[in-house]
């Protein structure tokens, strides 16, 4: 069993204004080549009266964490985070005034982080910085007299026992190097520009698991089980001699054999390598995190005691917003799963997935996932952070990088990927109430759309030439739907279909900014009624389940009840199967729900043969999987190059079960009022979704009972209470009905 623990915070000050003058200090870098370790830079100082205050500021070109008189300065892990690091880099504030004695050491330690790894070589511009740091300690004595210790010539550098880090492939200590030299530092012209105070949470250390147990796999090998995937690393203790070794490897699975399994990180190596000093000690990584379920031990000079090790998964610091509770345990299975995913992909940035050579900011899996990840999280502030990486990131011309930040310097710009302005910045309004996310994206997404609008082929599509014989082909398309030609991660829907929808929906959500901000937006909406016009006109026929969804969901097709029915058709002859991918799939119950099918959406839920979400939950899953065959019947693997159990995009099925299932959604922005419209099934006894906004806690739970379906709501905001299509009631309050079928 895995025991989970919230871990107390620690006080960390990131919210501190007007630290500005961090920017008057001076980027300080080692004389000697740091190479892949992680240096320590050093500053000792004298009190000789008492300051009343004392507050630090400080960044770094990689990781950071600093210290003073030997003690942790914050919690925060991995600062300054990761950010779009050539345009913008965060620094952190905190206030360190109970920690000064009279001798002072300052110590901040820096390690490679997203900026120096290996992840972004393909950037020269930030890769190839050198590792250096920045900072400034402005003390305030009770005379009114104040001193700023800044980063300069004066602070020295030296290496440590970490001889290697990196955020894919992990890290190696040495225990047994205690003292390095200091030496002395050099100035380096780097950007003061680009400094930014920290917007996003804080990265902190939320969870300790402790082993499920310990396999020894018919190999041989000791792996131990944490019963749970997670992002983060492992802490362990060991009795030792000088010299000897503890090395870990990681995987999210084990094979059918049940042996070690971690071909799937491909080049990723996320190994721990700890060599060990004299007597009793304990070890985590400062510098690298990974996804994991199994840690194989491969050296311990011990019996490996599995209550040694602990798991400790790390993760912006989000309130906890939503939550699903229902009689179905593999339905709660799937919830809990999509929330482990969202705290696995939520390290500052959101990541496709958290363990193989990736780990990066996908655009189109974030756009897929956003409206989920409101519900569960109050993600307000990190996806405003994360909004402005995208609009630095984006290009001149308008379009979007694929991943941001950009590390891969990726090119392209794909539909349904670079959407992720538009369709983020509306959700954040529309969960949240701040026409501040509109107005600091809008610029953005009219661009993003005037960007189409020149892209393309055709006048009101969105069409490029046929590329689909290239193996990177301008889309992505339908990305890893079933009904993929055979050896394509794409799906069947034409890349013209998708782009030329996302162009009139991306066209409509800009429309609908505009307007909330009360701008003209005339020629916008005569864009889109072209678009939409246009589309039906040149997309008459709907083949693949996606092609209907999307028609449906983005209401491009007049005939509606035509296009439901033949979509619900195609599900039934499949055997109330699904066959979408990444684009379809978040839209494919509410295609359903909205036009009459809620009964076939409920079917393709509660499926529980492949490809469906229980057929992972009782196939082991403790995250979302990437792929709906990520384990094949036979206990195979789908593939070794593209094979994650941690993806969350196919999770983004949760907020069809807070809006629809549970029925509830904002009436207007942010919650000021409540449409609260419950859907019902026969087939799972009860369900109850809250969801916390920012007005107060919104509960809707439906039982079935002899005497029909009993509704028990409570909300602190007016409500339109529908039930069967019936406006039932209007206010605040607690309500209770029974409505006899
Ligand atoms: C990632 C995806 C991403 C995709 C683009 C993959 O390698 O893991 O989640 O969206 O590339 O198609």
């Amino acid at each position: 069993m895995v025991v989970c623990i919230k871990k107390p915070k620690g006080k960390v000050e990131t919210d501190m204004a007007g630290c500005e003058w961090i920017k008057e200090s001076n980027w300080i870098t080692p004389i000697f080549d740091a190479d892949d370790g992680a240096v320590e830079f050093v500053r000792s100082f004298t009190l000789d009266k008492k300051a009343a205050s004392a507050v630090l500021t400080v960044t770094a070109i990689g990781v950071y964490d600093a210290y003073i008189n030997g003690k942790r300065i914050g919690d925060f892990i991995l600062a300054p985070g990761c950010t779009a690091y050539n345009k913008r880099l965060q620094y952190q504030t905190y206030d360190i005034t109970n920690m000064l004695a009279g001798e002072n050491t300052l110590a901040i330690t820096v390690g490679k982080g997203w900026h120096r790894s290996r992840m972004s070589e393909n950037r020269g511009e930030i890769n190839k910085k050198p590792c250096a740091v920045i900072a400034g300690l402005k003390i305030a004595y009770a005379d009114g007299t104040s001193k700023v210790i800044r980063t300069d010539e004066s602070w020295q550098a030296r290496k440590t026992g970490i001889l290697f880090n990196d955020i894919w492939d992990g890290e190696t200590c040495d225990a047994t190097l205690e003292s390095f030299e200091l030496e002395p530092v050099r100035i380096e012209e780097l950007d003061r520009n680009i400094l930014i105070p920290q917007e996003g949470e804080p990265v902190r250390e939320q969870e300790v698991l402790y082993p499920a147990g310990l396999i020894i796999t018919p190999k041989g090998e000791k792996v131990l089980d944490f019963g749970q995937e997670l992002t983060g690393y492992v802490q362990f203790c060991v009795n030792a001699k000088k010299g000897d070794r503890v090395v870990l490897s990681c995987a999210e699975v084990l094979d059918r054999d049940g042996n070690f399994y971690n071909a799937n990180y491909r080049s990723a190596k996320s190994r721990i390598t700890y060599i060990c000093r004299d007597g009793e000690q304990a070890f985590k990584p400062r510098f690298t995190f990974y996804g994991f379920r199994y840690i194989l031990v491969d050296e311990y000079p011990a019996q490996v005691d599995p209550d040694k090790f602990r798991a400790v998964a790390v993760y912006s610091d989000m309130k906890r917003t939503g939550f699903i509770r229902t009689s179905d345990t593999k339905l709660n299975r799937l919830f809990s799963n999509t929330l482990w995913s969202q705290r696995d992909n939520f390290l500052d940035i959101p990541t496709d997935c958290p363990q193989r050579d990736e780990r990066m900011g996908w655009t189109g899996d974030a756009q897929v996932f956003a409206k989920t990840a409101c519900y569960n999280y109050d993600v307000k502030r990190f996806f405003g952070k994360w909004l402005a990486d995208v609009r630095a990131e984006q290009r001149e011309d308008g379009s979007v990088p694929d991943t941001v930040p950009n590390f891969w310097n990726i090119s392209r710009s794909s539909t349904a990927w670079g959407d992720v302005i538009n369709v983020i910045a509306w959700r954040l309004y529309r969960m949240y109430g701040d026409r501040g996310d509109l107005e600091a994206n809008f610029d953005a997404m009219k661009r993003w759309v005037d960007y189409m609008t020149k892209d393309s082929l055709d006048k009101y599509l969105w069409t490029c030439k046929d590329d689909s014989d290239k193996m990177w082909r301008k889309h992505y398309g339908d990305w890893l739907a079933l009904d993929a030609p055979s050896g394509s991660y794409r799906g069947s829907t034409e890349d013209n279909f998708i782009a030329s929808a996302f162009y009139a929906y991306s066209t409509a959500l800009l429309v609908k900014a505009g307007k909330a901000l009360g701008k003209d937006m005339s020629v916008y909406e005569e864009l889109y009624k072209n678009i939409a016009g246009t589309f039906k006109e040149r997309f008459k026929e709907l083949k693949t389940q996606t092609e209907h969804v999307l028609a449906l969901y983005f209401h491009l097709t007049d005939d509606k009840a035509g296009a439901a029915a033949s979509l619900d058709k195609m599900i039934k002859e499949n055997g109330n199967r699904l066959q979408t991918g990444f684009v379809g799939t978040p839209y494919l119950l509410y295609a359903l729900s909205e036009n009459g099918y809620v009964d076939t959406a409920y079917d393709l839920l509660l499926q529980e043969e492949y490809p469906s979400w229980l057929y992972e939950v009782n196939h082991g899953a403790t995250t979302i999987w990437e792929h709906w065959d990520g384990i094949k019947e036979d206990g195979s693997f789908w593939s070794v190059d593209m094979n994650s159990y941690n993806h969350y995009a196919y999770g983004s099925v949760m907020d069809w079960l807070y809006s629809v299932s549970g029925g509830i959604r904002p009436d207007g922005a942010g919650f000021d009022g409540v449409i609260i419209e419950p859907h019902p099934t026969k087939r799972i006894e009860w369900l109850e979704a809250e969801y916390d906004s920012a007005k107060g806690r919104i509960v809707s739970k439906w039982t079935n009972t002899d005497e029909g379906v009993r509704y028990e709501i409570q909300t602190p905001v007016t409500a339109k209470i529908i039930l069967n299509g019936r406006e039932r009631a209007v206010g605040a309050g607690r309500y209770e009905f029974t409505v006899k079928i």
